[in-house]
């Protein structure tokens, strides 16, 4: 366990500049896709992160070679696709819930596919009904069993007329990697169209598959025989740099994010501006945003996380770090994930004043509302934080815990950091090039 505590020396201010890479939730979905093609794929800018090995290494037990180029490209040449042993599946897998989208490009290349039981962050029950139903209404049978799902596709797969009861991201991008190369066409009603989606259909679209994006959330697919390569570079990471510009802010201090991109993150730029930080976009080829503290008092809101275009989901733990340092009362009602303020916990021990609702605090529609979900959050602040001991208890959690820990006074121990490589490049090499005093015990 000792080799996985940094210990944090809180109350400097983060400074100067990081680069965000390839977007962790478009970068893993792109590498599945690879799998459909009967030529090789090339994909730029992929980040060094634990996701990103998990797929790699389940591609490679399934046969596809994958090889690496400079600059963080990553080639795939899936000539030789073959079935995988379960055993190994299941090892190789680990906490993942990147291995569900396999099943369409599998049953596509092989007739058959094998899913483990899936893992990923705690952040709520996180089924995977949409994505099986979804199969089963495109003909493939799916047989549960303690081992894992086992799915196949005796008669080939058919495009079909679906809707989503909610717009997965997940779900979404199962319809999409399964519709592309169905027999027939796919409808679906109530998807999902995150930036990173539409750029997984960009990745598609120069695979061969066409693909139309319909207004209200409807996608029409007309399923092609065959889908060749791709070669493409990923959006930037929205979230990631959204999780710098809160550490910013949180610390009084001022990030260089390069790489940040204006257009997939206007959201959470209006509400950045709207509690008081500062930011500065730079168009230029290899620009970013700027983001700083500009001084004075940070202002108190109300916010509601929501399916894109709202106020993504990834966004809220760094933002309620953010708000612990804002004059007055915020409200937070997060409706995508009906437990997602387990974090919040360290963050009172650490000396902020937020009070947890089971009732929808907010007007957008929501399904956790009179179901004992703790899912919304009173902040009151401006909080003096104070050092501790924290245990990281997700991705976004993890990295929230390190920014109340940055902001805090006196020296803090974060234990079960290599949680967060799974989603953030690099992560103490930049805070280290941001002047954070953090050390190995
Ligand atoms: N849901 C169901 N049934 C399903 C699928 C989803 O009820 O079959 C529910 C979920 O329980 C949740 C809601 O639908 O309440 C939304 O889940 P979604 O399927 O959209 O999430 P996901 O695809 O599992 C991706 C990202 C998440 C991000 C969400 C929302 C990846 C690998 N993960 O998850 O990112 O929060 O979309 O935008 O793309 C992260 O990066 O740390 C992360 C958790």
């Amino acid at each position: 366990m000792t080799d996985d505590v940094l210990v944090v020396h809180g109350g400097t201010p983060l400074h100067g500049e990081i680069r965000v890479r390839g977007a962790k939730n478009l970068v893993s979905k792109a590498m599945v896709a690879a799998l459909l093609g009967e030529s090789e794929s090339r994909l730029y800018d992929v980040p060094r992160i634990r996701d990103v090995e998990v797929v790699r290494g389940l591609l490679e037990l399934h046969g596809v070679r994958v090889s690496e180029g400079p600059d963080g490209e990553l080639i795939f040449d899936p000539s030789n696709v073959e079935e995988a042993n379960v055993d190994e599946i299941n090892v190789h897998a680990g906490s993942s819930r990147i291995p569900i989208l396999f099943c369409g490009p599998l049953l596509h290349r092989l007739g058959r596919a094998f899913i483990p039981n899936l893992g990923g962050c705690r952040i709520g029950d996180r089924p995977i009904d949409f994505h099986l139903n979804a199969l089963r209404e495109f003909g493939a049978v799916v047989d549960k069993t303690p081992e894992g799902l086992h799915i196949a596709a005796p008669r080939g797969l058919r495009g079909a007329k679906l809707t989503l009861p909610y717009p997965s991201v997940g779900a979404t991008e199962q319809v999409l990697l399964t519709a592309v190369r169905a027999e027939g066409t796919t409808e679906l009603r109530n998807a999902a169209v995150e930036p990173e989606i539409i750029d997984l259909i960009c990745v598609l679209q120069k695979m061969g598959a066409i693909i139309n994006v319909h207004t209200d959330r409807v996608l029409r697919i007309e399923g092609v025989p065959s889908l060749s390569g791709y070669r493409h570079r990923p959006l930037p990471d929205r979230l990631e740099a959204a999780s710098w510009a809160c550490a910013a802010l949180a610390t009084h201090g001022d990030v260089y994010v390069r790489g940040a991109r204006q257009v997939d993150m206007s959201t959470f730029l209006n509400v950045f501006r709207t509690i008081g930080g500062a930011f500065e976009v730079d168009d230029s080829p290899e620009g970013g945003i700027r983001f700083w503290h500009p001084g004075g008092e940070l202002r108190a809101v109300a916010l509601e996380t929501d399916v894109h275009p709202g106020l993504m989901t990834d966004w809220q733990q760094p933002l309620v770090v953010a708000l612990t340092q804002a004059r007055g009362l915020s409200i937070v009602h997060e409706t995508v994930y009906e437990q997602r303020f387990g974090f919040t916990e360290a963050l009172v021990k650490m000396g902020a004043t937020i009070q947890l609702y089971r009732e929808c605090l907010g007007s957008t529609p929501c399904r956790f509302g009179q179901r004992n979900f703790l899912h919304s959050a009173v902040i009151s602040g401006p909080s003096k934080l104070h050092a501790a001991d924290l245990e990281i208890p997700d991705l976004r959690g993890g990295f929230s815990h390190f920014i109340a820990a940055l902001a805090a006074e006196g020296t803090s121990r974060v234990y079960g950091v290599s949680l967060i490589n799974r989603g953030y490049e690099d992560f103490e090499a930049k805070l280290t090039a941001l002047g954070a005093h953090i050390e190995r015990p």
